[in-house]
C-alpha cells in the first residue's frame, strides 16, 4: 500500500526529541522532507535522520505535490498559520497544542479541514496514554450506575524531560526566528500572562473534557503569586483547575475525578519520559470497599499518537483529538480569560 508521505516543519527540541522519533517509526508513513526557518538546523537534522528533501519555509514545502500531511511542531503563535496554509494547500495537518492562540483561528482551522475533506489533528498525547486509556474504561462503567461529583484538574510541572533526552539535540548558532504573539483582540496586555500559561497547560483542560465533556461555563478566576484557580461548571458538578508550579524532580499533575461512591485518579508521567504510562488509582465504595491499580502497558504516548494520525488518514477516520474537539479548549480559555477581566460568570458558547 502507498505510504502516507509526511513534510515535517520545526526541528527545535519538540521536534527533534519527540516527534521525528515517533515519525520516524510509525508504519505506514515516511518523512520525506523537512522545514525550518533555521535553513542550517533543517539541513543537519534532515541528514541526520536521512529525510530526501529541505525547505527554506513551510510556503515551499506545501508547494511539494508528492506531500501528503504535514506535522508542525513550531510554536504556538504561527500553529493556525502554518495549518491554515497546508490544508488550503491540501495537506492532511498534525499540530502540537495549542491548536492556535484564538478562536478566531482555531475556528478556520476546522473549517477549512471540513471544507476541503482532510484530517486536523492536534497533538493531545495524553489521550493517547495507555493508563489514560485504563482510566477511561473504568469511567465508562462508573457512568452507567454512578454520578461524577466533583473533579480536579491540577498541574504544577516540575522535571518534564527526566534525564537526558534519547536523540541528543543538533543546534546551530543561527538567530531564531522572530515571532510576533498573537492573542485575541479583546484580551488586555495584562493578562497576557494567564492566557500564555492556560494556552501551555491546556492539556490540563482538554484531558478532563475527555472524560466529562465540555463545561457550560467559567463560574470564576482568581490569580494568586503562586498561580491561579479556575472553577469551570458542569452543571451539576465543577471542575477545578489548579495551575501552578514546583522546581521538583518528579511530575506533579493530577486529574481526580469524584462519584458518589469512589474516584478515579489518574497521574499522567513526565511528558517525555518513555515508554512509562500515567498511574490509575481507582477507588469503589459501596458494600465492598475496593482499590484498583489498573497499569496501561509501557509504550510512549507521543509515538501511539503519531500513529494514530496516519491511520486516521490510511482508514478515513476522525482523530480522537481532532480538530473540531480541539477547538473548544480554545474557546474555553477565551471564556475564562472574559470571567478574568469582568469578574463575573461566562457562558461558554461552543
Ligand atoms: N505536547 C507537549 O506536551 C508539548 C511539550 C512542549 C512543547 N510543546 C509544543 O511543541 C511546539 C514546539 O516546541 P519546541 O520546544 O520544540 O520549540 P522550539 O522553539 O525548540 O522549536 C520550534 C522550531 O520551530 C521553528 N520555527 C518557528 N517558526 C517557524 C515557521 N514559521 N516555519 C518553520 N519553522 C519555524 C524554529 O526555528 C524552531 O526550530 C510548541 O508549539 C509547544 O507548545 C508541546
Amino acid at each position: 500500500m502507498k505510504k502516507v508521505k509526511i513534510g515535517f516543519i520545526g526541528c527545535g527540541f519538540m521536534g527533534q526529541c519527540v516527534h521525528l522519533p515517533s515519525f520516524m517509526r510509525v508504519k505506514g508513513a515516511e518523512v520525506v522532507a523537512l522545514s525550518d526557518l533555521r535553513f542550517g538546523l533543517a539541513k543537519a537534522v534532515a541528514k541526520r535522520w536521512g529525510i530526501p528533501r529541505v525547505y527554506r519555509s513551510h510556503i515551499e514545502l506545501i508547494e511539494d505535490e508528492d506531500i501528503d500531511a504535514v506535522v508542525e511542531i513550531t510554536n504556538k503563535f504561527v500553529h493556525a498559520e502554518i495549518a491554515i496554509d497546508s490544508l488550503k494547500a491540501g495537506k492532511h495537518v498534525f499540530t502540537e497544542k495549542p491548536m492556535a492562540t484564538c478562536s478566531r483561528d482555531a475556528e478556520e482551522m476546522v473549517r477549512l479541514a471540513e471544507r476541503e475533506n482532510l484530517k486536523l489533528m492536534v497533538g493531545y498525547m495524553k489521550r493517547y496514554d495507555p493508563g489514560v486509556l485504563k482510566a477511561k474504561e473504568a469511567f465508562d462503567d462508573f457512568i452507567k450506575h454512578d454520578k461524577v461529583t466533583y473533579a480536579r484538574s491540577h498541574i504544577f510541572m516540575g522535571d518534564w524531560i527526566c534525564g537526558p533526552t534519547a536523540e541528543p539535540m543538533i543546534e546551530t548558532d543561527e538567530k531564531y526566528p522572530e515571532i510576533e504573539p498573537r492573542f485575541p483582540e479583546f484580551l488586555p496586555r495584562e493578562l497576557r500572562d494567564l492566557m500564555n500559561t492556560l494556552l501551555e497547560q491546556v492539556h490540563d483542560i482538554n484531558l478532563p473534557r475527555y472524560f466529562l465533556g465540555d463545561p457550560v461555563a467559567v463560574e470564576s478566576v482568581k490569580r494568586w503569586p503562586w498561580g491561579s484557580i479556575v472553577i469551570l461548571d458542569y452543571g451539576d458538578h465543577p471542575l477545578i483547575l489548579e495551575v501552578g508550579s514546583l522546581s521538583a524532580d518528579f511530575w506533579d499533575e493530577e486529574l481526580l475525578i469524584h462519584f458518589r461512591d469512589g474516584w478515579i485518579d489518574v497521574r499522567p508521567p513526565p511528558p517525555l519520559l518513555r515508554n512509562v504510562p500515567a498511574k490509575v488509582h481507582i477507588y469503589k465504595a459501596g458494600k465492598v470497599q475496593r482499590d484498583e491499580y489498573p497499569h496501561g502497558a509501557h509504550s510512549w504516548s507521543f509515538e501511539r499518537q503519531a500513529q494514530h494520525f496516519v491511520d486516521c488518514i490510511i482508514e478515513d477516520r476522525e482523530p480522537i483529538s481532532n480538530g473540531a474537539d480541539s477547538y473548544k479548549d480554545i474557546a474555553i480559555i477565551e471564556s475564562i480569560m472574559k470571567t478574568a477581566i469582568k469578574g463575573t460568570r461566562t457562558k461558554i458558547k461552543i
